[in-house]
């Protein structure tokens, strides 16, 4: 894909009014190939078969930008249900939030106090909070609120986005906390962020490897082939137990790769997102690979 296809899809997936009317519409141009469902109680039964076939799940209840209080205290209440339900229900599926969806951007104190209500809940059952990493001029503020949080609980973590050119440095003080390791979605400028696929690869292998030979899980979050071999190929190589770490990859994505894994002994996670704020996390990944454009001209052409 050209870098301008790329920005095209990036900047529609910042849109704020393009976000706000697609909410309306439901998903859309081949987006539920991606997007689990727009409500809560449809996509148990797909976590359910999921778990049924060895594989756990995070669920994500798709919103970020959010600049209204109410809607970032809207989104906490249904996070907060979700948590309840993934008890009630016995569910293997943690959950990933986005902090400007619980009101970052609007102000700090109060993204705060929703996180935390969240992760008062989460750690009530044992259950994981990934908090996802968004674009570069949130990672500092979530990276000290998640070192604010840890003071208290121990079932939060977030992810290093390897497309940065400093992450690494920031891994010594993350040693002990669960990591999700990803090439990162944004589009970011080049004084912080590596552009070519050969450095962000090269970057994600040498932040992943040393996260395997460290104490602490680690996600390997990629629909990368090259990469996971490696990776697999270093673990064995290390003696590094599976249980230590697990693939991830995003709903609809890879699904023979997925089973093999599986098959192999691999832990495994699936990313379900899913709402009615589907839009951005749609151009996003258009944005990633163009085979994914064929669904939306086929949807847009053909239905
Ligand atoms: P990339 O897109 O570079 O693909 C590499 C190669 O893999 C391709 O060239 C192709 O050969 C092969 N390939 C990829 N997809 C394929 C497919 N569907 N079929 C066949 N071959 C395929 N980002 C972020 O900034 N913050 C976050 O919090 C997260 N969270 C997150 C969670 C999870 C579970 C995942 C998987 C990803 C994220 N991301 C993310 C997104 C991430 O940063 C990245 O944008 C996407 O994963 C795309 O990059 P890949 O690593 O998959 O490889």
């Amino acid at each position: 894909m050209t870098s301008l296809t790329r920005d095209f899809f990036i900047g529609l997936s910042n849109s704020t009014i393009l976000n706000k009317s697609a909410k309306k519409f439901g998903t859309r141009f081949g987006a539920d190939r991606f997007v689990a469902g727009t409500d809560f109680d449809a996509i148990i039964p797909v976590v359910r078969e999921l778990n049924e076939k060895q594989i756990s799940c995070t669920m994500d209840h798709l919103g970020e930008f959010v600049m209204d209080r109410a809607e970032a205290a809207y989104a906490k209440a249904k996070i907060t249900h979700m948590l309840h339900q993934i008890h009630e229900q016995q569910l293997d599926c943690h959950v990933s939030i986005k902090l400007t969806q619980l009101g970052l951007d609007i102000e700090e104190s109060f993204c705060i106090q929703n996180v935390e209500q969240i992760v008062e809940v989460a750690d009530k059952y044992g259950i994981f909070v990934n908090i996802d990493m968004e674009k570069y001029m949130h990672y500092e503020k979530t990276l000290a609120i998640l070192k604010q949080l840890r003071k208290k609980y121990s079932h939060v973590g977030t992810v290093i986005q390897t497309y940065l050119y400093d992450v690494e440095r920031d891994l010594d003080e993350l040693e002990d906390v669960r990591l999700r390791i990803v090439k990162g979605a944004y589009k970011e400028d080049q004084a912080v962020a590596y552009a070519s696929k050969k450095d962000i690869d090269e970057n994600f292998l040498r932040i992943a490897k040393k996260r395997l030979l460290g104490k602490a899980f680690t996600s390997i979050a990629t629909h990368d082939h090259h990469i996971i071999e490696e990776l697999k190929k270093f673990a064995d190589e290390h003696h590094i137990s599976k249980e230590t770490f697990e693939f991830q990859m995003l709903f609809g994505f890879r699904v023979d790769m997925q089973r093999q894994l599986i098959k192999e002994g691999y832990r495994f996670c699936t990313y379900i997102p899913f709402g009615e704020d589907w839009f951005g996390y749609f151009m996003r990944r258009l944005a990633e690979r163009p085979q994914n454009i064929n669904l939306l001209v086929k949807d847009v052409f053909y239905t």
